[in-house]
């Protein structure tokens, strides 16, 4: 084991694209959308990810349910589908999102060590409530923590700082886990011990030091923390 993991006791995670599969709400209406469904499905992930970074920039916080439904209505809009229903149908699809396959056992092994589990999230609570129970977790996540009460996104130093504060610890005692570059750059800077589960082969941004860890599932972490 790592020296820096020696006094890991709580695993946060980022919730999507890390525990919760973001593509997989398209996946379900890829019948509606035809072949544009996963352009359709990328121009959404990065126009509600741009959202939340320029929202937090000007001061102007909305929810990250409204962030998810204007950024679907800005994709479906530049890929020319006007259908009010099936935005309804997706943006229900966004609750229901599938988790990874190796999440539930991963959980299941650092609970079953003593490793207490923790969701960091942009996800409004409700999402979030929705995604964690339609995937099975609701007995293998101790607390679900939203951004939502600091009305500020990722990767904003408070954010980090709220696992903190939920759960009485220190820095060195947090391992992060995130599949997205930008929130491990995040998690490095506010000084987490951080995991990069990179499940799609990226390349490192250069926004931060390495990350402690790089994965390509979360599995790799049982054996990380010699569990
Ligand atoms: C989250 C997004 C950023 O769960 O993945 O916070």
């Amino acid at each position: 084991m790592k020296p820096e993991f020696k006094e890991v006791s709580l695993c946060v995670f980022d919730a999507y694209g890390t525990l919760f599969d973001v593509h997989s709400a398209v996946r379900q209406h890829v019948h509606s959308l035809g072949p544009q469904a996963q352009a359709i499905s990328m121009l959404w992930r990065q126009k509600q990810l741009e959202y939340t970074w320029l929202r937090s920039l000007m001061g102007r916080y909305v929810d990250f349910s409204q962030v998810t439904a204007e950024a679907l209505h800005y994709a479906l809009q530049t890929h020319a589908i006007s259908d009010a229903a099936l935005e309804q149908r997706l943006l229900l699809a966004y609750n229901q999102l599938s988790s990874y396959p190796e999440v539930i056992a991963t959980l299941r092994q650092l609970r079953g060590a003593g490793i207490a589990t923790a969701i960091l999230s942009n996800g409004s609570p409700n999402m979030l409530q929705a995604a964690v129970r339609y995937a099975g977790l609701t007995d293998l996540i101790d607390q679900v923590i939203s951004v939502d009460d600091l009305a500020i996104y990722k990767p904003d130093p408070r954010v980090y700082q709220l696992a903190l504060d939920a759960f009485g610890v220190t820095k060195d005692q947090v391992l992060f886990h995130s599949s997205n570059a930008w929130d491990v750059a995040g998690a490095v800077n506010f000084g987490f011990n951080v995991a990069w589960v990179n499940r799609f082969s990226q390349p490192p941004e250069p926004l931060s030091r390495s990350p402690d860890l790089e994965i390509d599932d979360l599995h790799q972490v049982v054996a990380a923390l010699s569990i």
